[in-house]
């Protein structure tokens, strides 16, 4: 098949969370099944130029009421694969510091921006004579491909089936309706099962209403969202197109996230042989200049400073958590008050360590050296963080929410299974009971916690596995009379 992969941000060439780790890999495991796959990705500041190759003619964009813009394009591969990678370059939309927001703040502009995106990379395809038979986007910035390959380009893609990707109902990409003109598909289609909701232009609603199969990044956060709970005010419009509703659970990059040879660790290790998870350990404490010792139990933090990760539960529970003979780090940026609360518990507490940032070695150095690893969120589409931990041996102290509960299975005292520890309510006492539950297995039970470590560390989620799952929804939306709705 030939298929059209869009996104806002991809590992290795910018990015904020998980979604930039999915189009970085998923693409690649895409191309091995034998399709041909191009990624199709915005030319922020931060991505230089001098390691691409710019095509020679510019690329013609028609942007409704302000006309047409232009954009340079420029190209290399992704690394390890064939899967060749297009960057849309434009010096008034992705000429600047951040990708979608700067000191906290959105930019006033971000839905013309990825208006414009979503229709350059359908120029492109025309551009290059690609023809795809699936359009892959992912997200509200490339949530408008389903409608506006099937209303302004359908001369140009009639036979493609599109594919909607939601890795996060919270960002809906929500707009003023005058949008609508730079979108050129018509009025008609501002309506409340399309893309208005509250007199907004919605574009993660209308991608849902359009896209031929809505997929999410687990099985349970595909019900969840049907929920009013999880849903974002969308629930009810979810419930209605159940029927193309699927849950892929993503893989796991293990050239990138594997402690048997991971490049930024102090010392490798593996299932079989532990020891260097201890230099690790040693390492990390150092770093945070906490007390250096072994036997303590310490336990990690690495994430977005947002409501989502629980943020607001660990503020809550984390005092009386420290009262305990326990380490923490934690390693994130986000919310401004979040970012103070810890720099003060960091400041009056010994047994705690923050660093306020964002640090790929740092990522890595915590998942290597921690005993567990800590993940509350409120909702979770997937998550990737507990599965990297698991197989670095760091047991995942989570909420049973989203892509946590799917992974994750609760330590049971009595057969000895389990990869970590779970809790239900959404409350700083839940959290708290948890955390000590996991602390006294880890003081009191040496064998069953060595046991969990070695079980989580077998363990293998792999992209090879949910490509597959994703080839089977493609050839099912292509051909449903012929092949089974998987
Ligand atoms: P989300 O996409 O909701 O942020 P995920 O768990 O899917 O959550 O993915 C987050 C990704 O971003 C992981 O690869 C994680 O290691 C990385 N990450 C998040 N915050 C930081 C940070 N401060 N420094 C380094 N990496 C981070
Ligand atoms: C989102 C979700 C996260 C998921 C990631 C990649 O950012 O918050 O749970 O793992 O996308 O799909």
């Amino acid at each position: 098949l030939k298929i059209l992969f869009a996104a806002s941000e991809a590992v290795p060439f910018a990015k904020t969370g998980g979604l930039a780790d999915v189009a970085g890999a998923l693409p690649k495991a895409i191309e091995k099944l034998g399709h041909e796959i191009i990624l199709v990705l915005p030319r922020y500041y931060k991505i230089d130029k001098e390691n691409l190759t710019k095509l020679e003619t510019p690329l013609g964009v028609p942007m409704g009421s302000i006309g047409e813009l232009w954009a340079a394009v420029y190209t290399t591969t992704l690394p390890q694969s064939g899967v060749q990678v297009y960057f849309i370059d434009h010096e008034n939309y992705f000429g600047r510091a951040g990708f979608y927001e700067e000191d906290n703040r959105s930019y006033k502009d971000n839905g013309e921006r990825f208006v414009f995106f979503s229709k350059a990379a359908l120029q492109l395809c025309k551009m290059l004579h690609f023809t795809p038979d699936i359009i892959h986007a992912n997200d509200w910035h490339t949530a408008l491909l389903p409608i506006l390959a099937k209303t302004r380009f359908v001369h140009d893609f009639a036979h493609a089936k599109t594919v909607f990707t939601i890795h996060n109902m919270q960002h809906q990409g929500v707009f003023h309706k005058g949008l609508m003109d730079l979108l050129e598909i018509g009025w008609e289609h501002f309506n409340a099962h399309e893309f208005e909701s509250f007199n907004h232009l919605n574009m993660l609603k209308g991608g849902i209403m359009h896209a031929d199969a809505v997929t999410t990044v687990s099985k349970r956060y595909a019900r969840e969202i049907q929920t009013a709970e999880f849903g974002f005010g969308l629930d009810g419009h979810l419930w209605a197109h159940r029927e193309k509703i699927f849950g892929i659970l993503n893989g796991v990059d293990y050239d990138e996230w594997n402690p048997s040879k991971d490049t930024y660790i102090a010392q490798t290790f593996d299932r079989d042989q532990m020891k260097g998870k201890r230099a690790c350990k040693r390492a990390i404490q150092k770093h945070f200049n906490l007390e250096q010792r072994d036997d303590v139990p310490l336990i990690g933090f690495v994430g977005r400073f947002a409501e989502q990760k629980g943020i607001g539960l660990i503020s809550s529970a984390i005092n009386g958590i420290l009262d305990n003979d326990l380490q923490i780090v934690m390693l994130g940026t986000g919310e401004k008050w979040a970012e103070g609360f810890f720099s003060d518990v960091a400041h009056h507490r010994g047994n705690f360590g923050l660093h306020v940032g964002y640090s790929e070695a740092l990522a890595h150095q915590i998942e290597a050296g921690c005993d567990m690893f800590l993940m509350p969120s409120l909702f979770e589409p997937c998550g990737l963080n507990q599965i990297y931990s698991l197989r670095y041996g760091t047991l995942p102290i989570v909420r049973a929410t989203g892509g946590l509960d799917d992974t994750i299975v609760n330590f049971d005292e009595h057969h000895r299974h389990g990869n970590g520890f779970k809790f239900y309510d959404a409350t700083s006492e839940a959290l708290y009971y948890t955390v000590l539950w996991a602390m006294s297995i880890y003081y009191n039970d040496k064998e069953a916690f060595l046991d969990m470590q070695r079980r989580a560390m077998s363990e293998h989620f792999s992209w090879d596995d949910a490509a597959k799952d994703y080839e089977a929804v493609y050839r099912y939306i292509l051909d449903p009379a012929n092949n089974e709705r998987p």
